[in-house]
């Protein structure tokens, strides 16, 4: 089977930055390839790469078997592209802006309209569909969004960043709208920040840091190698810090970070957790806060690069807060 993209050696600068530095990756017709990095990145410099919004400086990409540098044109015909920003015309209506696309895709005014009405229902936006797209709440303009760059049929979807800035809520709904467009057969790229989204849709994963990457596979092998898991405690007294690192070393095999009076580690075994309580329990330690969560994209990159995700961002507890 052709891979639905693929892509080789693809190197992108802007002046003196690199925003993709010889990547290579492919996906497979009906799956979901994820791109996962923080910001800057080179996500979205390899997604308008591969829509024919942008020339690579060297490499080679295909998508449904085109090159995007010489046949941009069948390219385009196949592709649909969800931004990180929603482009939908806010004065608009969601039906108008639906309407609109498909006229501009060459559809006659029916068949625009029937084509609208379907996605419309598809995507639940019926009720607001007279109203102004301004009107509307994120969830929904992703919603519409979508909807939007489905109006041409097209096999290959690029979404970046898809679910960025969505409430829980709605970031479950966008993922059963993904999930039901893979099992349709479509063929999705999707960016993402966060490790959990990449985990849930696809399957498998490419993690860039600034235009390299630097780990794929499937999500269970990521997370095999990375600890789907952290275990973090927060000591009570500045004193135990060094013990407890060790403790926790010792413990899982992984090497512990240090961040104030927390210290985190991946755990791979969910039997660390109480295997732990019984060693500061027998050392005699009280801490302030146990707890064993998800792997975050700043874990990932703790493993794989020994640095923080964001260089100059806030603390990992804050961030996690606002993601
Ligand atoms: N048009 C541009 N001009 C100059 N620099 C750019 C441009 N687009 C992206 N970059 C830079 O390239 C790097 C990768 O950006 P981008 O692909 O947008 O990352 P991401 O989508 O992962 O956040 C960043 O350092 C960014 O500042
Ligand atoms: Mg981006």
């Amino acid at each position: 089977m052709d891979p639905a993209i693929n892509v080789q050696g693809l190197t992108k600068h802007f002046r003196e930055t690199t925003a993709l530095d010889d990547v290579s990756f492919w996906a497979n017709p009906g799956t979901v390839l994820g791109l996962l990095g923080p910001n800057g990145a080179g996500k979205t410099t390899a997604v308008r790469v591969l829509a024919t919004l942008l020339k690579a400086d060297a490499g080679h990409a295909s998508v449904g078997g085109y090159d995007v540098r010489t046949q941009a044109h069948l390219v385009r015909q196949r592709i649909g592209l969800t931004g990180q920003y929603a482009s939908v015309d806010e004065k608009l209506t969601g039906r108008e802006n639906l309407l609109l696309i498909g006229r501009l895709l060459g559809l006659s005014r029916r068949d625009a309209r029937r084509r609208a009405q379907e996605l419309l229902s598809e995507f639940s936006l019926e009720e607001a569909a007279g109203r102004a797209a301004k009107t509307y709440s994120g969830g929904m303009r992703r919603r519409l969004d979508l909807a939007a760059s489905l109006i041409g049929r097209p096999s290959i979807l690029f979404l970046d960043e898809p679910t960025t800035g969505l409430d829980p809520r709605a970031r479950l709904d966008l993922w059963n709208l993904i999930r039901r467009l893979v099992a349709d057969g479509t063929t999705v790229l999707l960016t993402t920040q966060y490790l959990e989204e990449a985990d849930q849709l696809a399957d498998d994963i490419v993690v860039l840091d600034r235009g390299r990457i630097i780990a794929s596979g499937t999500p269970e092998q990521l997370k095999q190698h990375i600890g789907a898991r952290t275990l973090a405690v927060q000591a009570r007294q500045e004193q135990d810090v060094p013990a407890i690192a060790a403790m926790l070393a010792d413990l899982t095999g992984g090497h512990a970070e240090v961040a104030g009076l927390t210290i985190s580690v991946p755990a791979p075994d969910p039997g660390h957790l109480p295997a732990l309580v019984r060693r500061l329990d027998a050392s005699g330690i009280s801490v302030n806060e146990l707890m064993l969560r998800s792997a975050s994209l700043d874990d990932v990159f703790l493993t794989l690069t020994g640095r923080h995700a964001e260089p100059t961002g806030a603390p990992t507890e804050q961030r996690e807060s606002s993601a």
